[in-house]
């Protein structure tokens, strides 16, 4: 029989490495079950996966369809959202307040930018790859700037997605505290940018299974879904991992920075929660709702186990050790589990919260050994504040 295994072992490394991510894009296709869900996140997987559009190096056109949603009688309709919007018009900062003359060298070994453990360094060597001090150092650095760098990128995703749902959401009081989610959108921009290129001296490109993401839910033009996408998804699991990097970094002006964007995005998700709470319990129909609820879970497996910072191996490993090595070593370092598993933290209890963690999906969840956050707070009981809070206790 016709064993893939064992051509991808006779072909010379590089071909060998274009075949599996070959087979990866295919396997990632055959697990969504839902063919809806194929026929929403499917273009947008061509666009990114295939033809790599975010890493042409070129500007990038997305073309959107939803509609802006007007109301020239202004009502006062949501307090809670009223009550987010002051919160979020007191809570602004500035970004040049942040200690920017702090002077930081991403390879001093007193001060580490992340913990030795997000590498598995005997899988490295044992593939035949053997560094000195310094390049440890030196992979450090790269791995970090490349989280920091899909950061970035999951910000300016952020920022155009703000925008869009000000626009499409047809709560007047939504309309005005989404006003502040751009301003907030911008500013982490603008920090993280600045952190990369004046810090760290490392700008990654962005990785192919985030574009994908931010390009479907920028391209369709269901409102609902772009607030399940970015407020829920892609902001829930930034704060898990934003908290992860706070608690771990000895690099004082990164944790500092980190501490201002977590206040923002707690205030962020929270807005997702109040959006979508009584809108999926209430308006949908089964179908739309179970439509929902398995897209969330493709985009949070999409997430967790494609996050295999490719783009660093093709610096560091290309040629040296083959791709599957490589993805082994990030599976396994036991640095890059924990901050995997704590993206999902502060992202299970708002999918509860919401009522897209009905009986019919959870095993999927067990099975993706997700469930043990069941219980955790969501976004409208857990303030910013907090939030820093438990994560100083926790360190
Ligand atoms: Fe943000
Ligand atoms: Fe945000």
């Amino acid at each position: 029989m016709f064993d893939l295994n064992t051509l991808q072992r006779l072909l010379p490394v590089r071909y060998r490495d274009r075949m599996d991510e070959a087979v990866e894009i295919l396997t990632l296709l055959k697990e969504i079950q839902d063919p809806r869900v194929l026929l929403s996140l499917g273009p947008s997987g061509l666009r990114g996966l295939i033809w790599k559009r975010g890493k042409q190096g070129v500007p990038t056109k997305v073309q959107a369809s939803h509609s802006a949603h007007f109301d020239f009688t202004y009502p006062a309709d949501q307090p809670d959202m009223q009550t987010l919007y002051q919160r979020a018009k007191q809570g602004q900062w500035d970004a040049d307040m942040l200690p920017w003359q702090t002077s930081v060298d991403p390879e001093n070994p007193e001060v580490p930018l992340i913990p030795d453990n997000f590498i598995g360094w005997d899988e490295l060597q044992a593939a035949g790859i053997r560094l000195t001090e310094t390049e440890k150092r030196r992979l450090l650095h790269s791995v970090t700037a490349w989280m920091l760098s899909q950061f970035l990128h999951g910000e300016q995703g952020a920022l155009f997605a703000a925008a869009q749902v000000t626009e499409a959401v047809q709560f007047f009081d939504g309309k005005l505290y989404g006003a502040t989610q751009v301003m907030d959108e911008g500013r982490h921009v603008e920090v993280f940018h600045r952190y990369l290129t004046q810090k760290l001296g490392k700008l990654y490109q962005v990785n192919d299974n985030l574009f994908v993401i931010i390009d479907a839910l920028m391209a369709d033009g269901r409102w609902d879904l772009k607030f399940l996408g970015m407020q829920i998804m892609v902001e829930g699991l930034a704060l898990g991992a934003f908290g992860v990097v706070y608690k771990l970094t000895k690099e004082p002006l990164l944790k500092q920075l980190l501490k201002m964007v977590i206040q923002d995005e707690a205030r962020h998700v929270h807005y997702g929660v109040l959006a979508l709470r009584s809108h999926i319990r209430n308006e949908l129909t089964e179908r739309e709702k179970n439509e929902r609820e398995d897209w969330a879970l493709e985009v949070a497996l999409l997430m967790r186990n494609r996050f295999m910072a490719y783009e660093v191996f093709e610096e560091w490993g290309e040629g040296k050790m083959s791709r599957e090595q490589w993805r082994h070593m990030v599976s396994h370092a036991p640095g890059m589990i924990q901050f995997r598993q704590v993206m999902f933290s502060r992202l299970v209890p708002n999918l509860r919260e919401i009522g897209l963690m009905s009986p019919r999906i959870l095993p999927r969840y067990e099975e993706a050994g997700l469930l043990k956050y069941m219980t955790g707070l969501s976004a409208d009981q857990l303030s910013g504040e907090d939030l820093v809070r438990s994560l100083d206790v926790a360190s």
